[in-house]
C-alpha cells in the first residue's frame, strides 16, 4: 500500500514494528470499531482496507459505507463466507458449487447424522475459530469425541453449530480473486503449509509458509475455478442483495474430479498475502479502491512478477498451544541484505530491541526464478536471524521443489 503512487498517506490500526517504517501506527485494536470509526471520522479518511475477518464480520464496512467511505472489505452478511462454514456450504449448494458434501447440525442431531458418512470424516465448529475449529477424524470414536468437544464450547460460540462434512483427497492450493460487488478478478495463487512440523505432521496452525504462484494450479484449472466456484459465489451474493467487496480468499482441494471448495476466508491469507505482495507490480491502494467503489471493470488488470516468491514463518517456541513470548530477535537487516523482505507479524518493540509478541513472528522471504532458488534464498536469509526462541520448518515448498527436481 505504502509503495502505490497513489496513496498519499497511510495509516495502521494497530501495526506492529515492521509496518512502522511504511505507515503511521494509530493504537487502535481491529476489533475497537467505534475506536476506528471516530478516527476515521476526525482525520477525514476517504478509503480503509480492512485486513482481518472479525471485524468484517462484526459490521466494520457496513458502518464505514454507512458513513460514505470506500471501503476494501465485504459487510457482516457477505463476510458469512468466512463467519460461518453452515453458510458457505448452503450458498454452494444454491449456485451448484462443486465442494464436500456435508449436513449442518445442532447438538441433538450430531451423532445420527454422522451415522451416514464414511470415515474419515471432518467435523467443522460453523464458526470462527481462528483457523482451529477443524477435526478430521480417523475413526468414528474420534469423531463422536470431536462433535461432543464442540458442543461442549471447545471453540466457544463458535461450536454452537457444528457441520459434518464429507473427506476430500487431493492437493489443496488458494485461489484468490478481487471483487467489487459484480465484476471479478483473479488475483493469483499460492500454497500453504497448514502444519506445524516438516513432512506435513502435527497440528494445524495459521500458516507456517507459503509460495506463489502455485504451478498446481493450471491455467486451465484457474478457469474452472473462476467458472464453477468464484463466479456463482459473488453472482449468488450479489442477486441475493448481499454483494461481495473485497478478496475473495478460495481454499481449494485439487481432487480427481476438478477443484472443489474447501472453505472461503473474506481477506488476504496470513502469510499468503506475503507472497502475493512480493509479486504483485501494480498500485495496489488504486486497484483496490477501483474494487471499492463498483470500478473494477475499468481497473488496471493486476500484473505480477513472473518469478516465484516464498516465506518461511518464524514462530515462537510453543506455537500453534503456548507460543513463548518476549523471546529477543535479532539480524534482520543482515537477513534483508541479500534481497529478502521480513515481514512482521507477532513482535513488539521492547527496550530497544524487537521481541516476540505472539505465535507466528516473522516472514522470512525472497523471490528467485524457480520454487527451489525462492527457498534457497528463504531460508539463506532465515539463518541470518538470531532468534533464539523462535522456530521455522525447513521445508516449505517441499512439493513443488519436488516437482521442479524430476
Ligand atoms: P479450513 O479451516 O476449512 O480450511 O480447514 C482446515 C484444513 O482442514 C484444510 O486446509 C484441509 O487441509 C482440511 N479440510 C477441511 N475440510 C476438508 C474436507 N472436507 N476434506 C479434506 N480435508 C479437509
Ligand atoms: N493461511 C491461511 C489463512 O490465512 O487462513
Amino acid at each position: 500500500m505504502a509503495q502505490s503512487p497513489s496513496c498519499a498517506k497511510l495509516y495502521a490500526a494497530p501495526g506492529n514494528p515492521g509496518i512502522e517504517a511504511h505507515a503511521e501506527c494509530v493504537a487502535i485494536a481491529a476489533d475497537d470499531l467505534d475506536g476506528l470509526i471516530a478516527f476515521v471520522k476526525a482525520h477525514g479518511i476517504d478509503f480503509v482496507v480492512v485486513g482481518p475477518e472479525a471485524p468484517l464480520v462484526a459490521g466494520l464496512a457496513d458502518r464505514l459505507r454507512d458513513l460514505g467511505v470506500a471501503v476494501f472489505g465485504p459487510g457482516a452478511a457477505a463476510a458469512r463466507l468466512e463467519g460461518s462454514k453452515g453458510f458457505t456450504k448452503d450458498l454452494c449448494a444454491r449456485a451448484n458449487i462443486p465442494t464436500a458434501a456435508y449436513v449442518r447440525c445442532s447438538a441433538d442431531e450430531a451423532h445420527a447424522v454422522l451415522e451416514g458418512f464414511s470415515i474419515p470424516v471432518v467435523i467443522k465448529a460453523d464458526g470462527l475459530a481462528a483457523g482451529k475449529g477443524v477435526i478430521i477424524a480417523e475413526t468414528r470414536e474420534d469423531a463422536e469425541a470431536a462433535i461432543d468437544d464442540m458442543f461442549d464450547g471447545a471453540f466457544g460460540g463458535a461450536g454452537a453449530e457444528v457441520v459434518i462434512e464429507e473427506f476430500m483427497t487431493g492437493e489443496e492450493a488458494s485461489f484468490f480473486a478481487l471483487s467489487d460487488g459484480t465484476e471479478v478478478i483473479a488475483f493469483g495463487s499460492a500454497q500453504d503449509h497448514k502444519r506445524v512440523g516438516d513432512g506435513d505432521v502435527g497440528p494445524n496452525t495459521g500458516g507456517m509458509g507459503a509460495y506463489s504462484p502455485a504451478p498446481v494450479l493450471t491455467a486451465d484449472l484457474e478457469a474452472q475455478v473462476m467458472d464453477r466456484i468464484i463466479r456463482p459465489t459473488v453472482a449468488t451474493l450479489a442477486a441475493e442483495g448481499t454483494p461481495y467487496i473485497g478478496v475473495l480468499f478460495a481454499g481449494l482441494m485439487l481432487t480427481d474430479t476438478g477443484p472443489k471448495l474447501i472453505e472461503y476466508n473474506a481477506r488476504f491469507g496470513d502469510p499468503e498475502c506475503q507472497v502475493l505482495m512480493m509479486r504483485y507490480a501494480g498500485d495496489l491502494a488504486a486497484l483496490l479502491h477501483a474494487a471499492s467503489t463498483g470500478a473494477l471493470a475499468d481497473a488496471t488488470p493486476p500484473a505480477f512478477a513472473s518469478d516465484y516468491a516464498l516465506t518461511v514463518v518464524m514462530a515462537a517456541n510453543g506455537y500453534p498451544a503456548t507460543p513463548e513470548k518476549g523471546g529477543a530477535i535479532h539480524g534482520i537487516a543482515d537477513a534483508e541484505a541479500g534481497g529478502g523482505r521480513v515481514f512482521h507479524a507477532g513482535t513488539a518493540r521492547e527496550g530497544g530491541q524487537i521481541v516476540a509478541a505472539g505465535g507466528r513472528v516473522l516472514n522470512v522471504t525472497a523471490t528467485g526464478r524457480t520454487v527451489t532458488e525462492a527457498q534457497a534464498r528463504a531460508y539463506a536469509a532465515v539463518d541470518k536471524l538470531d532468534f533464539k526462541t523462535g522456530f521455522c520448518r525447513r521445508d516449505i515448498g517441499w512439493r513443488e521443489v519436488a516437482r521442479e527436481a524430476d
